[in-house]
């Protein structure tokens, strides 16, 4: 068992410092929000996250995982410190590495013990690792040896734990053989194949995993609007390109494009990095163009079907950039919705989780609703911009009964066309065929 510290609370590090105290480490807990660790020591998550609050209250009480604002009782014990803050994106579309270069600098000087490995957790451009060494040496105050690992974290939001247990590989890059022996035994209990490689190509994995991701979403998308075109299904195209193992079933879900605090800044950082290095990412520019084109091809089809949106009623289901969370970084939902305020459209909204966060963002812009229902009640049409379960489950006749006329744009194929045939709907989702048996169609 090791002294694990934790740099940085926010989802990375959460998650990651319950999780080794799950599996039997002694771990603190360190960030500079002092009103984020009053509510973490209560057993409170600052966010949601499926299952880490379970997690977390046990590990607190089992005494496995401590919280504390104090760098120095932070630190001073640590033999293994996790540096998981943020890597937001600077003005110039850099990656910003200031939170990186602080915690770099508060570790070096709080560590007392003779052998520490800072392990990076956050996601930072090929070389920063290095750059976390040289900041900790030149700041040590007392004589420590330092080694550093790169350990990219791979967890989607809203499956955080579930993927913390049940990853694909855990990636070690080092270039200190011992210290990266050390950091797989930490995760040998989670039981997941480990692959040790160097330090760059660690950092690389990282970036060049999420571009690949981002990529199969841009590309299926293009195919998805090809469907639309030529009369095909993209569901039963997605369902046998898949079937082949080289290609895979995961991520080629059409929708609305990808959105959160991931896809899209990794694949703006990732570009910016090649650049700086002398070379062009010709795919990932065309991917980011694409996801750009597809966040509004819901409203051009409303804007095809009626003219114009001007005071229209529309209501919007979901405002979280994906199920699960209360997250709206990047939300495709929420640029939807101040898109369809610019063309003059009246827009109500509702999302189970995210409302206040959208709040933050959209103001008085729009109105909020507090249920499906409420929402929905008097509009001339609804948008599906999240893949929330509750909108899946709810009883399309709703859609019949409330709204002036049924008319659904659908980003994430939430009904198959099967259920939808059975009322009168008109329907569009994304790459499939246009369903209405209604006789709405001449309505403007
Ligand atoms: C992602 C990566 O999956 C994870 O490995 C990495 O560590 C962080 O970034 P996350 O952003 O939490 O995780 O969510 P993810 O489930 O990957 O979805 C990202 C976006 O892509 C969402 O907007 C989602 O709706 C969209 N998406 C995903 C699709 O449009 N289609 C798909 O098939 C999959």
């Amino acid at each position: 068992m090791k002294n694990i510290t934790i740099v940085g609370t926010g989802h990375v590090g959460l998650v990651t410092g319950v999780t080794l105290a799950e599996i039997g480490h002694q771990v603190v807990c360190y960030d500079i929000n002092e009103n984020d660790i009053a509510l973490m020591k209560a057993g409170i998550s600052p966010f949601y996250e499926p299952e880490l609050t379970d997690l977390l209250k046990k590990n607190l009480n089992k005494g496995q995982l401590f919280f504390t604002g104090d760098p120095k009782l932070a630190l001073v014990d640590a033999e293994i410190i996790y540096i998981a803050v943020g890597t937001p994106t600077a003005e110039n579309g850099s990656v910003d590495l200031s939170y990186i270069k602080e915690a770099a600098k508060t570790i070096a000087e709080n560590i007392t013990k003779q052998e520490v490995i800072v392990v990076t957790k956050s996601t930072v451009p090929v070389g920063t690792n290095k750059l976390i060494q040289q900041v900790i040496v030149t700041n040590l105050t007392n004589e420590v040896n330092v080694n550093i690992v790169s350990n990219p974290e791979f967890l989607r939001e809203g499956s955080a734990i579930y993927d913390t247990f049940s990853a694909d590989r855990i990636v070690i890059g080092s270039d200190c053989e011992k210290a990266a022996s050390i950091i797989e035994e930490i995760h040998r209990p989670f039981g997941i194949t480990i692959f040790i490689t160097d330090l760059l190509s660690a950092e690389m994995i990282k970036y060049s995993s999420n571009a690949f991701l981002a990529t199969k979403i841009s590309f299926i998308n293009e195919i998805a609007n090809l469907c639309e075109k030529v009369g095909a299904n993209i569901e039963e195209v997605a369902h046998g390109m898949g079937l082949d193992f080289r290609i895979g079933t995961q991520f080629l879900k059409a929708g609305i494009g990808f959105g959160g605090s991931c896809f899209p800044k990794d694949t703006r950082g990732l570009i910016q990095q090649a650049t700086e290095a002398g070379q062009s990412l010709e795919i990932l520019e065309a991917v980011i163009k694409v996801n750009k084109q597809q966040k509004y091809s819901l409203m051009n089809k409303a804007k095809q079907r009626f003219g114009n949106l001007k005071d229209k009623k529309i209501a919007i289901l979901g405002l979280a950039f994906k199920p699960n969370t209360n997250d709206v970084r990047e939300s495709i939902a929420i640029d939807i919705a101040s898109e369809l305020t610019m063309q003059g459209a009246l827009v109500t909204a509702y999302d189970p989780l995210a409302l206040e966060e959208a709040k933050q963002i959209l103001g008085e812009k729009i109105q909020y609703a507090l249920s499906i229902e409420e929402a929905i009640t008097n509009t001339d049409m609804v948008f599906i911009a999240t893949d929330w379960d509750e909108f899946k489950d709810f009883p399309l006749e709703k859609y019949e009964m409330l709204m002036k006329h049924p008319i659904i744009f659908d980003g994430k194929n939430s009904y198959s066309l099967d259920e939808i045939s059975e009322y009168n709907i008109e329907y569009y989702s994304v790459g499939r065929p246009f369903l209405n048996k209604s006789n709405f169609y001449n309505l403007k």
